[in-house]
C-alpha cells in the first residue's frame, strides 16, 4: 500500500482520471497499485455511494437536491461558488495541464444562513454523492481510535469523487463532553487538517463553522475557498420577498419595504419559518385569506412579538444569562442591519 500522502493522492487522482476517460483497465491497475487490495470502482460520477462497514458510523449519505438558484445569496458569494463549481467540472482539462481544481471550502457564518444548504448545493450541482460526517460515530473514547476512524474515513472518500461535509467542524470532539474537550477538539481538527492535504482534488471537502475565532490562521490557509455567509441584508430579504410574491402568482400590495424592515436581523431559517406560516394560513383558510392579508397579518404579529420581547427584556435585567445573550444578539443584529450582506471572501 502506497502511504505517503502526496504520492497516494497523485495515484488516486490518476486513477480517477483514467476511469473518467474510460481507461478502465489502467484505472484498475493504478487502483491496485495504490491500495493493493481495493475492488474496482464503478461509475465515478455516481451520485450515490455504498457506505462500507469501515466508515458506516462516521459517514452518512444524504440526498442532495438543492441547487444554487434555490438559495438567496449576495451576488459576490454566488459568483465565487459558481466559479468553484465550474472549475471542478473542468477537472480533466486542468489535469491535462498539470493543474488541480480547488477542492477545500470553508463556510463561515451564523446559524441559519445556509452553510449546510450550500454544502448540499456543491454536491447536487456537481452531481456527486453528498457524504456528511457524523461526529458521534467518528469520535471514540480514545484519541488513537478516533485517529484510526478518521484515517478510514479519509481513505474511503479519497477513492471516489464526492462531496464530504464537516458541519461545525470546530466542534469536533465535543461529543465526548469531558474536561479535555478543547484539547481533544484541537487534536482532532489538526489531525483532520493534516489528512486533508492528502485527499485528492476529486473529493470536495466542505467545512462549516459558526465560530471562526476558534480557528487559527494556519487552519484558514488550508482552505482554497473561504466564504463568509452572513445574515441576509436588505437586498437578500427583498429578493426573498419577490420570490414569495411570485410564488403566490398574485399582485401583492404588501410593501416590500415593510417586509424587509420587519425581517432584517433575522436569519434565513427564521425567514423561512415565517413564510411557511403564511403559506399554511393561506391553505388552511381554504381561499378566505388572500396572500396579501396573510402576509400583512404575519407582519403585524411579528412586530407585536418583537415589542413584547423587548418589554420582557427591559423587565428582567437580572436574568443575566438570557438577557445578556439576547442583548448581545440584538446588538449584533443591529450592527448587521447596517451592513449590507456582502458574502465576503475571507
Ligand atoms: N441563503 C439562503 N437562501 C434560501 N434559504 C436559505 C438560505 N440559507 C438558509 N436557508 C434556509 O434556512 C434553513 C436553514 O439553513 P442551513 O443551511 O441549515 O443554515 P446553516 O447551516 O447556516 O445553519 C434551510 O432549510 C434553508 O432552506
Ligand atoms: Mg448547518
Amino acid at each position: 500500500m502506497i502511504d505517503t500522502g502526496p504520492a497516494r493522492a497523485a495515484l488516486q487522482a490518476l486513477t480517477t482520471e483514467a476511469r473518467a476517460q474510460q481507461h478502465l483497465g489502467l484505472a484498475d491497475r493504478l487502483d491496485k497499485a495504490a491500495s493493493g487490495t481495493r475492488a474496482p470502482q464503478g461509475n465515478t460520477r455516481a451520485r450515490s455511494a455504498t457506505i462500507p462497514a469501515s466508515v458506516e458510523g462516521s459517514l452518512v449519505q444524504v440526498n442532495a437536491r438543492r441547487k444554487l438558484k434555490d438559495l438567496v445569496l449576495p451576488p459576490h458569494a454566488t459568483m465565487e461558488i459558481r466559479e468553484f463549481i465550474d472549475e471542478y467540472a473542468e477537472i480533466t482539462l486542468l489535469r491535462s495541464h498539470g493543474l488541480e481544481p480547488r477542492h477545500k471550502v470553508l463556510l463561515v457564518g451564523p446559524p441559519g444562513t445556509g452553510k449546510t444548504s450550500l454544502a448540499e448545493v456543491f454536491a447536487s450541482e456537481l452531481e456527486l454523492p453528498f457524504l456528511v460526517v457524523r461526529y458521534d460515530g467518528l469520535i471514540a473514547s480514545y484519541l488513537g481510535e478516533t485517529a484510526t476512524r478518521l484515517r478510514k474515513l479519509t481513505d474511503y472518500v479519497s477513492q471516489r469523487p464526492c462531496v464530504v461535509f464537516f458541519d461545525e467542524f470546530d466542534t469536533v470532539g465535543k461529543e465526548r463532553g469531558d474536561a479535555q474537550e478543547t484539547g481533544e477538539i484541537k487534536r482532532v481538527v489538526s489531525s483532520l487538517l493534516l489528512q486533508m492535504d492528502s485527499i485528492p482534488s476529486h473529493c470536495v471537502i466542505v467545512c462549516a463553522t459558526n465560530h471562526p475565532e476558534l480557528l487559527d490562521r494556519a487552519v484558514w490557509r488550508r482552505f482554497e475557498l473561504r466564504l463568509e455567509v452572513p445574515l441576509p441584508g436588505r437586498d437578500e430579504i427583498a429578493q426573498w420577498f419577490r420570490r414569495l410574491v411570485k410564488d403566490f402568482g398574485s399582485k401583492c400590495n404588501v410593501s416590500e419595504k415593510n417586509f424587509v424592515d420587519s425581517l432584517i436581523g433575522k436569519n434565513f431559517s427564521d425567514i423561512e419559518s415565517f413564510t411557511l406560516d403564511i403559506r399554511r394560513k393561506i391553505v388552511l383558510s381554504r381561499g378566505s385569506v388572500s396572500p396579501d392579508q396573510a402576509i400583512q397579518a404575519a407582519l403585524v404579529k411579528l412586530e407585536h412579538r418583537k415589542s413584547h420581547l423587548g418589554e420582557a427584556e427591559n423587565r428582567q435585567p437580572s436574568d443575566s444569562s438570557n438577557s445578556s445573550h439576547s442583548a448581545s444578539t440584538k446588538k449584533n443584529q443591529r450592527r448587521k442591519k447596517d451592513d449590507s450582506a456582502s458574502g465576503t471572501l475571507i
